[in-house]
């Protein structure tokens, strides 16, 4: 599939100045990695076309709010939460499971909010996370090899080669799910689920934690205080307090599907599958076919950085991505790991901010803390997470610049993924509820644990300054 010719005639492999124009499939003419090996390329093609004239998920004016909002947020006037599942799953398209998700979102969010005074704009991963990178092709051997699940977008996890077989139709469920999901999203967003005044709608069903629960319930009574004292003082009620708007992101990794969803605007082209799509560390390459594709976006985008990303050439990504120099256009999610982040992120750091270049710098403290038990479960621990997302927030105040964001795993449902927070979760618990076909998430107690750590570390830093 990536060898595909272009429409304006670019074969395959050839590599392309940046001066070449850009059109929604000039992606096709670098290389593009990470692609499942469809069968039948016809039926590709007629999915992609269906797919090119259904309605957009989002538009073009939500997205440049978004790209407003991270701006502000690059220069410390608000803060990003981005969260959500490594993978939806299409079976996870239930009421239960999305409100829940927004739940813990919207509590973190407010804890967040309280705690660093700072607006704090909400991003799920959601409404389009169906598709995963892999680090091989195939799993097992001779007769039982079968192509690696690659997200429900593409395939099935079960290991039987019926399910593993990708198929391009999935691409018309990922769509209708996400829709029915976004749908449910602005729907709860708009109405008395997320009312200021009703925060008891918000119940902490999992936290088992005492201290937990009576911090977040002294940031509730405060804030509903707050809200009274205002409305008694202000003859108008305050607008927005009975709203709250979520955006939407998820990993731009199948390029056929990215460019269905790509629609012309008076002021350029959109992705308009998601507010933020980002681009993941095993396909944003210099010349990859996915910084090919998201240099003609006028959406914001997120960079996935690792410890082996090289300083120069992502400043050379960033030329190619965001050559105005716009802020908000371009946002980096580290993901290091506790043990490596020190000796990476501040030479990044030195270098980008010397390029000019206005990024948004926010933690992924997930990706880099990965590790697998004796049973053979993937895991992250609480405190790993939590040491990252610490030492980013010291690293980034000593070479003056600014942490703006945080970017988590995390679902609202009681899962045991990822050991330690309140709940002392230990290795040998985590069979108990371990759902997760790809990565470990935080549960909703751990979830909001990590607010207030967040918000705890931002005080330190704070008094110490002070
Ligand atoms: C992810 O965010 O789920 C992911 C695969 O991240 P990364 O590209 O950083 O490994
Ligand atoms: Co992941």
């Amino acid at each position: 599939m990536q060898n595909t010719p272009s429409s304006d005639g670019i074969s395959a492999n050839a590599s392309p100045s940046t001066h070449e124009t850009w059109t929604p499939s000039s992606w096709k003419s670098r290389e593009a990695r990470q692609q499942p090996l469809f069968e039948n390329d016809a039926e590709l093609a007629r999915v992609v076309e269906q797919l090119a004239v259904m309605p957009p998920l989002v538009t073009p004016w939500e997205v440049n709010r978004l790209r407003g909002h991270l701006a502000e947020a690059s220069q410390g006037k608000r803060f990003l939460l981005q969260g959500g599942d490594c993978a939806e799953r299409f079976d996870e398209c239930r009421s239960d499971i999305i409100a829940n998700r927004l739940k813990v979102l919207l509590q973190m969010s407010l804890v967040l909010i309280y705690g660093l005074r700072l607006p704090v704009i909400r991003v799920g991963r959601f409404a389009g996370q169906y598709a995963k990178p892999r680090s091989a092709d195939f799993e097992g051997e001779g007769e039982e090899r079968l192509p690696s699940y690659r997200g429900d977008m593409i395939n099935a996890p079960e290991f039987s080669r019926a399910a593993r077989q990708p198929s391009p139709t999935r691409m018309l469920t990922a769509y209708e799910r996400s829709a029915l999901t976004l749908n449910y999203v602005r729907a709860l967003g708009e109405g008395g689920f997320a009312d200021l005044h009703h925060p008891e709608q918000w119940d902490l069903d999992f936290v088992t934690s005492e201290q937990l629960r009576d911090e977040y319930q002294s940031i509730v009574n405060a804030i509903l205080d707050a809200l009274r004292f205002t409305e008694a003082v202000s003859p108008t009620p305050i607008s927005n307090t009975d709203r709250v708007s979520f955006f939407s992101s998820h990993e731009a990794l199948i390029l056929p599907y990215e460019e269905a969803f790509t629609r012309m605007s008076r002021d350029g082209a959109y992705n308009l599958s998601t507010h933020f799509p980002w681009i993941g560390k095993r396909t944003g390459m210099l010349e990859s076919a996915h910084i090919e594709y998201v240099r003609g976006l006028r959406n914001p985008i997120g960079l996935k950085v690792g410890t082996d990303s090289d300083a120069r050439d992502l400043r050379a990504i960033l030329d190619r991505v965001d050559p105005a120099r716009e802020p908000g256009r371009v946002t980096l999610i580290t993901r290091m790991g506790a043990h490596a982040i020190e000796d990476t992120l501040p030479r990044l750091i030195e270098s980008i901010s010397s390029s000019g270049h206005p990024v948004l710098w926010t933690c992924d403290p997930m990706h880099g803390n990965t590790e697998v038990t004796d049973d053979g479960l993937k895991t992250r621990r609480f405190e790993n997470i939590q040491s990252e997302l610490e030492q980013a927030f010291d690293i980034h105040h000593a070479c003056g610049s600014i942490l703006g964001g945080v970017h988590l795993e995390l679902t609202g449902e009681n899962v045991t993924e990822c050991t330690g927070g309140a709940r002392g979760l230990e290795a040998k618990d985590l069979h108990t509820a371990y759902q997760s076909e790809v990565d470990p998430r935080l549960n909703a107690e751990q979830a909001l644990e990590m607010a207030f750590s967040i918000v705890q570390k931002c005080r330190t830093m704070r008094s110490t300054i002070a």
